[in-house]
């Protein structure tokens, strides 16, 4: 049987960067499912869907294939057969992801896609509804938060070691909204499912909270 690791949390706690040195350092797969979401919103934003026309995105979704291969480790998403990893990390396809992750037919593909992946091979799953949803058999769930205002200024660190300057007030304005999207919809939520463990990582270093969920870990593995 496989050994799967759930990480769930809000958007920019850090799950990402946690769930890659967790999987590297036990040879592990990673698997991102926000990029699953990101591709199937960038192929509605491509389309010109509107959000909220719920029938337009069902259809629509019904014709995306979204798969997921590695490359020298990397994860890349396929969207029908197109390598679309590098035009998915930006604010235009992450809000699209928020808000079409709503609906039925885009979260059945995707996470029967993600439950096939951990059924065979040990993974890492970092997402919003991994420990409750997609394996709620995980042998260890981390729900990874940290205060809007911290998530911000991570935010905003990492986009002026970019270049660009941007606007705090408006990037913690986003996450606020964006966590109220992923917390309040209808199906699966982003909730800490009752048996997680959950890391606030507002006051720690990224090695701090690898270091944690690294000793929870050997616990539940028995070494
Ligand atoms: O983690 P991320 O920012 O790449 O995710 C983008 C959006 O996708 C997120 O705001 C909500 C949705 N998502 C989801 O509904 N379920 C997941 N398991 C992962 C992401």
């Amino acid at each position: 049987m496989s050994f799967n690791i759930a990480i769930d949390g809000p958007a920019g706690a850090g799950k990402s960067t946690i769930a890659k040195k967790i999987a590297a350092e036990l040879s592990f797969i990673y698997v991102d499912t926000g990029a699953m979401y990101r591709a199937m919103g960038l192929l509605f934003l491509r389309k010109g869907i509107d959000p909220k026309d719920s029938a337009a995105i069902e259809a629509a979704a019904l014709e995306a294939d979204v798969t997921i291969g590695y490359e020298n480790g990397e994860q890349q998403v396929y969207l029908n057969g197109e390598n679309v990893t590098a035009s998915l990390r930006n604010e235009e396809v992450g809000n699209m992801a928020s808000a079409t992750s709503i609906y039925p037919g885009v979260r059945r593909q995707l996470t029967a896609l993600q439950k096939e992946m951990a059924a065979n091979q040990d993974v890492v799953m970092d997402g919003r509804d991994i420990g409750t949803a997609v394996l709620p058999d995980a042998q260890l769930k981390i729900y990874l938060t940290a205060s809007s205002h911290v998530r911000a200024v991570r935010r905003y660190e990492e986009l002026k070691a970019k270049g660009i300057e941007g606007d705090l007030a408006v990037i913690e304005a986003d996450i606020i909204e964006r966590d109220q999207r992923d917390m309040n919809r209808e199906i699966s939520p982003l909730r800490r499912a009752e048996d997680a463990v959950e890391v606030d990582s507002s006051n720690m270093t990224i090695e701090e909270v690898v270091e944690t969920v690294q000793r929870l870990c050997k616990e539940r593995r028995g070494v």
